[in-house]
């Protein structure tokens, strides 16, 4: 009855236990939500009153389909590499909608796509849809194992590799300078296009920032930015910055989509910016989501240091911890849900959903004294095979 880019669709597996977590008490780890108390809004609210004053009627128009100029100039002066022109940006609707369209400018149905086992599920959703045939790449803190890729573009034609470089969702590895520069080299070498996702590079809380792949190989790669995190997501404000073809390319797939995104948002976003709103904003957000961080990693050792191991991120708004046994954390978050705390199951990161024995904790949306205890609810269950039994098997859902 549909087509047949329909027939690989499922519904975000995080989506659907999202509203399981959405119970009064439950400390949830699971959703990878900024917090709302730390929203810009006072800023928002002036900005706002700013640009209804300044542009009246002129707000509620159609405008062009790659964006507002001085708002894509202002992402190339301020936020992209310092090589980007306006011109080689396109203003998207979230920067999930931008990896729908360069999905869809580069890839046919049945085209390799390499990505890292785990990896950004919305990323898998979109390639899915897309009919890609997808491929994943064993990767560690590092970044991803470039032998095993190299071994791959070797022996068969990949058109692209989906990264999330900085602060990875699900695992909030950064890459390192060597694995940048080793990734970026094969690139050039095999041909094949980087899709480089960039939505947390700016929640960085200790160590100095890396350079992004796509200053290291401007020809080869795709740079998606997001105010999602640094602003609020609501807006739906995201951008693309790739080589001027690759736009020009996106922005007729773009107005066929939906000829803009909202100007109106556009306009909020510009205003904000142009307040200078957006650093202090980021400071505070930055030192109070590393202090959140930090107490997790101290709940997590102090708790769980012989059931669980993790590597402390420098940055983003995830930890991602392994069980030192192989039992599957789908079976530990249905008993965790009972106890009042939840988690994203690490098997919802992989291609074929793979039995996972990690999980992925969101740190950014609890208070440390939240974060606290819901680490102890987490370490009674871990710590407590019996009890994990009964409580599982008392929900039902
Ligand atoms: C790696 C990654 N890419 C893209 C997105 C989507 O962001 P946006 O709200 O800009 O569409 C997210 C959201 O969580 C993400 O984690």
């Amino acid at each position: 009855m549909f087509a047949q880019r329909t027939i690989n669709l499922n519904s975000s597996f995080i989506r659907d236990i999202l509203a399981v977590t959405q119970q009064p008490d439950m400390i949830s780890f699971a959703g990878g939500l900024p917090d709302p108390e730390l929203f810009p809004v006072a800023a928002l609210q002036q900005a706002s009153m700013r640009m209804q004053q300044q542009l009246g009627n002129r707000l509620y128009q159609y405008s062009e389909t790659p964006g507002l100029l001085p708002l894509r100039r202002h992402i190339a002066e301020q936020l992209a590499d310092p090589e980007v022109h306006a011109e080689q940006i396109i203003i998207t609707t979230g920067s999930q909608q931008g990896l729908d369209l360069v999905v869809r400018c580069l890839i046919d149905p049945g085209d390799k796509v390499l990505v890292e086992a785990p990896t950004y599920l919305g990323a898998l959703q979109v390639l899915r849809a897309n009919q890609a045939t997808l491929i994943s790449i064993p990767s560690d803190e590092q970044g991803p194992d470039l032998e095993a890729l190299e071994a791959i573009v070797q022996r068969e034609p990949i058109r692209c590799f989906y990264t999330v470089t900085d602060f990875q969702n699900p695992t909030g590895a950064s890459y390192s300078l060597e694995r940048r520069k080793g990734l970026t080299a094969l690139a050039e070498r095999y041909n094949f296009w980087i899709l480089e996702d960039a939505p947390y590079s700016a929640l960085r809380y200790s160590g100095d920032p890396l350079p992004s792949l796509q200053s290291l190989l401007p020809e080869r790669v795709i740079h998606f930015g997001s105010f999602s995190k640094i602003i609020a997501p609501a807006l739906r404000m995201g951008w693309i910055s790739a080589p001027r073809e690759v736009i020009k390319v996106v922005e007729k797939l773009k107005q066929a989509a939906d000829l803009h995104s909202s100007g109106y948002d556009q306009q909020l976003v510009l205003s904000f910016l142009q307040s200078g709103a957006l650093e202090p904003h980021l400071e505070q957000i930055r030192s109070a989501y590393g202090e959140r961080l930090e107490a997790m990693a101290t709940a997590l050792t102090r708790n769980l240091s012989d059931s669980l191991h993790f590597t402390k991120p420098r940055g983003g708004m995830f930890i991602w911890a392994t069980l030192t046994s192989n039992e599957s954390t789908l079976e530990l978050f249905r008993a965790a849900v009972a106890e009042g705390v939840a988690f994203v199951p690490g098997e919802a990161f992989y291609v074929n959903g793979e039995s996972d024995n990690s999980m992925r904790l969101n740190f950014s949306n609890s208070s440390s004294a939240m974060i606290e205890e819901g680490i102890r609810r987490l370490a009674t269950l871990i710590n407590d095979s019996s009890r994990r039994e009964n409580t599982a098997s008392a929900l039902a859902y």
